[in-house]
């Protein structure tokens, strides 16, 4: 319990492994995560991450030597998390510096023939840096090696995320070619940090076949996940959070324009509202029910998968002096059938990483505040 507590008070941003990768929103503490898989499972042993987001449970699972079977709803989750711990053998490393060598010389004197604006809300924006951008995720596609391929579409995603999101002003096109130097130079290192060590013939992040992620609603996965029922060891993961809305698939352009350019620039399907990602509505009074009703069955689904003994460590977030969000979670976990662990509840003073929430209930948009609970299957 100590190590957990400390590794809730480290406030330090996580640079080992490959959380760098993509920072998700709203995602797991690394060093709180890595606690509670040391202290809760063993070398070997079956984890779940049923909303998985941006992978920190995988990258910390296998950098420990766990299995972890990852899941979320959305696609784009599950991309960045596939990028964060797939094993790369060292060839293609060195095709993916190939790669970055060639793109950076091409967007040094690059200027589009026919730019096309980034529309939002019916507005057009950026036609340059956004055509520079297309352009770049199309000549991953010249990338023959899927693990490579995903690793440069990652590259492009933060030259993107950089350029546009959250930005009052995105960046002009002659300016792309920097920020594409510096995420490609930083994707690099952490790539080469994560393979020092490794077997001398071939580079790997992590062992082989120690990683599944799927797509899929946490509400369904006891029956896509049949085979491995009362077989999971550890479940750890954070849910999307009651009361506090998250924007999970979507970038903010001039603002608080809000774009589903981060799904689109990987081809995924993005006619989802913004609340399919959160177990709840928006601004609505049904969604606190919404989200109970749902979790409720998330929570049953996951308990047939866990072994008897196993135990369910959740960080979640609630708006700030909220005991109301609190107990109903806790009362949904007891109907489930799981018993709390002594102390159950911790809370962390920690702010939401990379966020774009909003609270339902507090008008005064105070800052969630992080709690792990920790359950037992009986
Ligand atoms: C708090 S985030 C998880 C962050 C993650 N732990 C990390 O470290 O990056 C919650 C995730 O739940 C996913 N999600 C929401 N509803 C879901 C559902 N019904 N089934 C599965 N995943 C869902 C969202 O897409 C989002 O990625």
């Amino acid at each position: 319990m100590h190590r957990i507590n400390e590794a809730a008070s480290d406030s330090a941003r996580a640079r080992n492994l490959t959380h760098r990768l993509y920072r998700y929103p709203a995602s797991m503490s690394p060093m709180i995560t890595r606690a509670l898989i040391e202290k809760y499972s063993n070398r070997g042993d079956l984890l779940l991450d049923p909303f998985c987001g941006g992978g920190t449970s995988a990258v910390e699972a296998l950098g420990l030597g766990r299995k972890i079977i990852c899941s979320d709803i959305s696609p784009f989750a599950c991309f960045i998390t596939r990028a964060k711990a797939t094993p790369l053998h060292n060839k293609n490393i060195e095709k993916f510096c190939d790669w970055i060598q060639k793109e950076t010389v091409i967007l040094e004197k690059y200027k589009p023939q026919n730019p096309i604006p980034l529309e939002v809300n019916g507005k057009q924006y950026a036609p340059l840096t956004y055509s520079t951008i297309l352009k770049l995720i199309r000549d991953t596609e010249n990338i023959s090696n899927a693990n490579t391929r995903r690793l440069a579409k990652i590259v492009v995603l933060n030259v993107a995320r950089r350029s546009i999101d959250g930005r009052s002003k995105i960046i002009p096109y002659y300016l792309v070619s920097n920020v594409f130097k510096r995420v490609s130079q930083e994707v690099i290192a952490d790539i080469r940090k994560c393979c020092n060590g490794a077997r001398p013939d071939e580079h790997y992040f992590f062992e082989r076949d120690s990683l599944k992620v799927i797509n899929c609603d946490a509400k369904r996965l006891a029956n896509r996940l049949s085979e491995f029922k009362n077989k999971i060891r550890l479940v750890v993961t954070s849910p999307p959070y009651p009361g506090v809305h998250v924007l999970y698939n979507r970038w903010q352009v001039h603002g608080r324009r809000e774009t589903d350019l981060p799904f689109r620039l990987l081809g995924y399907n993005s006619s989802r509202a913004a609340s399919f990602y959160t177990l709840g509505t928006r601004n609505s009074h049904e969604a606190s029910e919404n989200y109970q009703d749902q979790m409720g069955r998330v929570l049953s689904s996951i308990y047939e998968l866990m072994a008897p003994g196993a135990v369910f460590a959740q960080v979640i977030a609630f708006p700030k002096n909220d005991g109301h969000h609190i107990t109903e979670y806790e009362r949904l976990m007891k109907n489930t059938g799981f018993k709390p662990l002594q102390p159950n509840l911790m809370k962390i003073q920690r702010s939401v990483p990379n966020r774009k929430w909003y609270t339902q209930i507090d008008k005064n948009k105070k800052q969630p505040i992080e709690h792990i609970f920790l359950n037992r299957k009986a």
